[in-house]
């Protein structure tokens, strides 16, 4: 996929298909008039019959109009006239491309309204230009055997641009690309059954990460070396599968970089049975999706490869299934930490904790400035926030705050929740350090807390994804949340240095 900007006569330009607003009465975008002009006023006409709504999401192609160099003209919706907001420019867009990848038009112009530079900044026009487009040919990696229909003809956008706001809008273009490529793959890994996508099978997607990105370095740890560093709440969990767990790591070095590294940790349990304290059937497959935090941080550290960010970012994740067997922990069953702590595992369910506690404690080898980890880790974040905001947990209010702030400036929106040492209490056992699970009440945030008992020394955050980095129902799959968050937190560090 290319993107272009332009900063010529639009009805000069050499592409398929020119996207043009129009409003729900009738009336025509400045880009819009000046095509109609050009070709008769064949487009105001067509919208005085009143054929085409204008109504937001929805769009009308128009072919073959004399005086134009492109074929086709897309009128796309915008509903009342009024400044533009960020949301209105998105939906638009949105319509623009998904409305052409309908057709075969190989090269679309969207010559639509945009926000002001101080709503949407060149840079951040042209990322999510390349992120809409992404998100628009992304196709779900099915296995299904019948022949795979015909693919999209789109292979080029082009984008208007002042010549001053060219260079932003290109720079854009080359990080909303990254983007692309690391939800791409996360959704990708997310996506595949468990029966493909085993520990194995993630260590050696990282490994293949190193191959095409140099600034990369990646190491995937064995059961023996994972037994050699003592986490004793990783193999408590794995111990039950017949597949091999993979602990990996990640890292990406800039020469340019001083700062101590951001460390971004996954949950990667391939698939989540709930062990002994078994789930019940319903949704179980979706338990597929529990290694999404994984997923993640294999996409993001690609993205950070692709763009070769002036920053040293390490990517961990702890891999392995949670199966119920003969070998499998029992509920009771009490376990000690890498760090030392002993935890007694009351529900087997509560497995996302215990690998994650581990990998956390490994962060800390890195010196970390920050360690941000995501993961599909409890149910009661879904009860709290429904599918639309990740849930953002931290030891460091400044933090926790920056990232819904890149959520929002990403649209990927997150909630900051609270993590207060109440909850933390909840998790008191009379046979060992801790328990791993505290009753129903508040459930998502007493995981957290879980967490924060080895994130002491740490300034540490906690995404739970368990409502936003998949979608069930007839679009089932990976949404390739949080990425975008992660990356626009990844972006301003690598500014602000
Ligand atoms: N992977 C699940 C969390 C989950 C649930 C993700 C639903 C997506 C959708 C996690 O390992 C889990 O089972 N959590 C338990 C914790 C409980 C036993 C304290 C849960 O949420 O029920
Ligand atoms: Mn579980
Ligand atoms: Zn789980």
């Amino acid at each position: 996929m290319q993107f272009e900007t332009w900063t010529k006569a639009l009805a000069e330009l050499p592409v398929d298909c020119v996207a043009v607003g129009v409003h729900d009465d009738g009336e025509l975008t400045p880009e819009a008039k000046t095509l109609d002009l050009r070709c008769r006023e064949k487009l105001s006409r067509l919208m005085k019959r009143g054929d085409f709504s204008g109504k937001p999401g929805e769009s009308w192609l128009v072919t073959d109009l004399e005086g134009l160099r492109a074929e086709r003209v897309l009128l796309v919706g915008l509903g009342a006239k009024g400044d533009i907001t960020r949301k209105a420019w998105r939906r638009a867009v949105l319509t623009a491309l998904s409305a052409a990848t309908r057709t075969r038009v190989t090269s679309l112009a969207l010559a639509l309204p945009r926000p002001a530079a101080k709503v949407l900044a060149d840079e951040r026009l042209g990322r999510s230009v390349a992120e809409l487009t992404g998100n628009t040919l992304y196709r779900v990696n099915d296995l299904k055997s019948a022949k795979k229909p015909r693919p999209h003809a789109l292979n080029r956008v082009v984008v208007a641009a002042s010549a001053k706001a060219e260079p932003a809008v290109k720079k854009g273009f080359a990080q909303g690309m990254a983007l692309t490529a690391g939800s791409t793959l996360m959704r990708n890994l997310a996506n595949l059954p468990s029966n493909v996508c085993t520990p194995t099978y993630l260590g050696r997607a990282a490994e293949d990460l190193a191959k095409t990105h140099k600034s990369l370095k990646v190491k995937v740890l064995g059961l023996p070396e994972i037994k050699r560093e003592k986490m004793g709440c990783f193999l408590a969990v794995t111990q039950g599968s017949d597949e091999p767990p993979r602990f990996i790591v990640i890292e990406h070095r800039h020469p340019k970089a001083k700062n101590a590294p951001v460390v971004l940790v996954g949950k990667g349990i391939t698939f989540d049975t709930g062990g002994i304290s078994l789930k019940d059937p319903p949704l179980m497959d979706e338990m597929k999706f529990d290694m999404s935090g994984a997923a993640c941080v294999i996409g993001t550290m690609n993205a950070v490869g692709e763009l070769n960010l002036p920053l040293n970012v390490v990517g961990i994740v702890a891999a392995c299934e949670n199966m119920p067997s003969g070998r499998a922990i029992k509920p009771g069953d009490i376990v000690t930490s890498a760090q030392g702590l002993t935890v007694e595992i009351l529900n087997t369910d509560a497995e996302g904790r215990l690998i994650l506690c581990d990998a956390l404690n490994y962060a800390k080898r890195f010196k970390p400035d920050v360690v941000i980890d995501m993961a599909t880790l409890t149910g009661a974040i879904v009860v709290a926030l429904g599918v639309h905001h990740t849930g953002v947990f931290s030891n460091n209010d400044a933090l926790a705050r920056e990232l819904v702030d890149c959520g929002l400036a990403a649209d990927d929106r997150a909630w900051h929740m609270p993590l207060t040492e109440e909850y933390g209490e909840q998790l008191k056992s009379n046979f060992a350090d801790m328990a791993n699970v505290a009753g129903r009440d508040g459930g998502s945030i007493t995981a957290a807390a879980f967490l924060g008992k080895f994130t002491k020394d740490l300034t540490w955050a906690h995404l739970d994804i368990a409502g936003t980095a998949y979608q069930g129902g007839a679009a089932k799959g990976s949404t390739g949340r949080p990425s975008a968050l992660l990356l626009e937190y990844l972006l301003r560090r690598a500014s602000a240095r």
